[in-house]
Parts: structure tokens; C-alpha cells; sequence
């Protein structure tokens, strides 16, 4: 995959960005990990000085409309925090909530970093309008994609190398790299977990049998698995139906000794609640107890890894869960061209 980098870009150029933004908050609406942006840090970083000007943009949840409750605003708020010791001088930045030609040309006259709001809150992100981001196009003369969790999302934002020159974030460019070469040549038997409760992660479930030598199904999604193939086991849920039961942690770490590849995308249980932390306690060390080569996939699984202080025991982290399911079961993404 020839991906262009960030590193050719042309120093001052106006840029648009794209983000990972879409960062886990906790019960009283603060962020709760913030490795999506810190992935990013390098990017940004190598953008400010080569004097370039940032529009950043990405989404936040799948909101319906308009809605406070998804706004990009803290997330704002803490990308100039982590930014504000690394420069001499605090980049000058404003956040936007509205998607305005005006509004954006007048910001940088005055700003390096302008930050757009919650792209999800028009239709014509996840419609893919190619009208939706024009006036962008306008004002910027790159496009920068360092958002990596939804290169398998064809969106607007997405899909801007359509209409721009593309350069790809330093993150995005391991990202590929690191699952590249883990879907060309994994040890064997290759184990995939799979949890959470996004129910599209069983999208490409049987695509998935035949690139997986097993498919552990925990989390909530064994309420809505329906296939069975013998390479797929699917969990028993204690009485509640919020984790797994003791039975299938014995079987699942079995299997788990047993592998010399693993990846892991979703948490096993609810595990927000203590009470329903077991199983993904329980699999989180059994895993990071083997010598084989394991990933975790997505923010939240690496949220409850890291709680756990087990973090260091994975080979690699990818950013999305989505993303790298696609990208096992197919490499032509949305996000760049060669496709
Ligand atoms: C993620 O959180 O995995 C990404 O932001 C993708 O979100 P989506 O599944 O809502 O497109």
C-alpha cells in the first residue's frame, strides 16, 4: 500500500485534517482515555512547524441531528491542553461550531488551528455528499487523513482525497503498516475476540471464518449472534446477561493458551459496572500471559486494558475495532485511492 505522507507535505500550506475525535467520556461527561488524540500528537506537531494552517475535522458518537450532548467542544479543549506544552507559544486556535466559508476564511486570519464541530450533526457527512465539504475545499489546499478508526467509513471526510492532493497521518501510515503485515503473514492458529456492544461487529462474520482459525464471541454481542460454524464460539452470560460466566472463561482461555496470534476487539463484559468486570479482567490476563503476538483493536477494549495496567503486554494497539475487522477481511478501504 503506497500511502503519500504528511512528511512531503509543503510547508504553509492550508490543511484539512482529519481526526480520530471520536474519544470515549465517562458518567459525568468527561473524557475517559484520550489515546486517539495523543496517536495524533506527532501529525499535528509536524504540521505547526512546517508553518501550515489546520483546519481539524471528525465526529463524535452517531448522533442524530444536532445534539449538545455529542459537540466536539471538549475534545477541542483537550487537544490545545496537549498541545499547549509542546510549543513555545500556545498555537492560536478558535473552535467553530458551524460549517461556514466565511466563518472558516475569517478564522485564519488570526488562527493556525481551526476546529470544526461534530461533523455527524449534518447529513451530508454519513451521506457522502461530495457538496457537503466543498466550501473547504475552497480555503484548504491538502487534505491530511489521520484518522484511521474510520478509513472503513465511506463519509464525506473520508472520502476528501476525492477532491483534494491527500497525504496520510504518521499514525494512519503504522496503523496500515502494522495490519498489513499482520493479514499477510499471521502465526497460526489466529484467534479473534470479539466483544462490545456495536452489533456491526458481526458484519463480516463469516468472511472472518475463513481468515480466523477461531472467533470468540463475548460482550453483548451474543444476543444478537445468530451463525454457527465450528470455528465460532459463542459465550454463556451470567444470569444478568452483562458478562461472561466462569465456564466460558475457562474455555476461552483455553483456546487462548493456545494461540500465537490474537486480537481483541471489544470488551467482554459491561465494563463500566464493576460488577460485570470480571470476564474482561479475567481474558485481559490470560491473553497478556501468552508469548503470542497480540492486538488490541479499538479505543474502548484499549481503555479497559489499560485500567488493568496490562497495556505494555500487547505488540500493538489499532485505534478502531470496525476498521480492523474490515481490514482482515478486506483491504480497499474507502480512505485512499489505490482501491
Ligand atoms: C470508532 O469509534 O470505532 C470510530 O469512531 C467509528 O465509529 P462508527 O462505528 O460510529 O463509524
Amino acid at each position: 500500500m503506497n500511502l503519500r505522507s504528511v512528511r512531503d507535505i509543503i510547508p504553509q500550506t492550508k490543511v484539512i485534517l482529519r481526526l480520530d475525535l471520536d474519544l470515549p467520556f465517562d458518567d459525568t461527561n468527561r473524557i475517559s482515555d484520550n489515546s486517539r488524540l495523543l496517536k495524533s500528537l506527532p501529525t499535528i506537531q509536524l504540521l505547526l512547524e512546517k508553518n501550515c494552517q489546520i483546519l481539524i475535522i471528525g465526529h463524535r458518537g452517531r448522533p442524530q441531528g444536532i445534539d449538545e450532548n455529542l459537540t466536539l467542544r471538549p475534545v477541542y479543549l483537550e487537544l490545545m491542553t496537549l498541545l499547549e506544552p509542546t510549543g513555545e507559544n500556545l498555537v492560536s486556535n478558535i473552535f467553530l461550531p458551524e460549517l461556514n466559508l466565511e466563518q472558516i476564511d475569517q478564522a485564519f486570519v488570526n488562527n493556525q488551528i481551526v476546529f470544526l464541530e461534530n461533523l455527524r450533526f449534518w447529513p451530508g457527512e454519513e451521506a457522502n455528499d461530495p457538496q457537503f465539504l466543498a466550501p473547504l475545499n475552497q480555503i484548504c489546499q491538502a487534505y491530511v487523513n489521520d484518522a484511521f478508526a474510520v478509513a472503513h467509513r465511506a463519509h464525506a471526510s473520508i472520502t476528501l482525497w476525492q477532491h483534494l492532493p491527500a497525504f496520510y497521518g504518521l499514525s494512519f501510515v503504522d496503523e496500515v503498516e502494522h495490519l498489513q503485515k499482520l493479514v499477510d503473514s499471521p502465526a497460526s492458529p489466529l484467534t479473534l475476540l470479539l466483544g462490545g456492544a456495536k452489533e456491526d461487529k458481526l458484519k463480516h462474520l463469516t468472511e472472518l471464518t475463513g481468515v480466523c482459525d477461531r472467533i470468540l464471541i463475548g460482550g453483548k454481542l451474543p444476543h444478537f449472534v445468530s451463525l454457527s460454524h465450528p470455528k465460532i464460539t459463542i459465550a454463556t452470560l451470567v444470569p444478568e446477561g452483562l458478562d461472561i460466566d466462569a465456564e466460558t472463561i475457562a474455555k476461552f482461555t483455553e483456546l487462548i493458551n493456545s494461540s500465537k496470534t490474537i486480537i481483541w476487539a471489544g470488551a467482554i463484559g459491561f465494563y463500566e459496572d464493576p460488577n460485570f468486570q470480571n470476564g474482561t479482567e479475567k481474558i485481559a490476563q490470560a491473553i497478556a500471559a501468552t508469548n503470542a503476538y497480540k492486538v488490541i483493536a479499538g479505543g474502548d477494549t484499549a481503555a479497559s486494558v489499560e485500567k488493568l495496567n496490562l497495556k505494555d503486554k500487547f505488540d500493538f494497539i489499532c485505534s478502531g475495532g470496525g476498521v480492523l475487522l474490515e481490514f482482515l477481511v478486506n483491504q480497499h478501504l474507502p480512505a485512499w485511492s489505490n482501491n
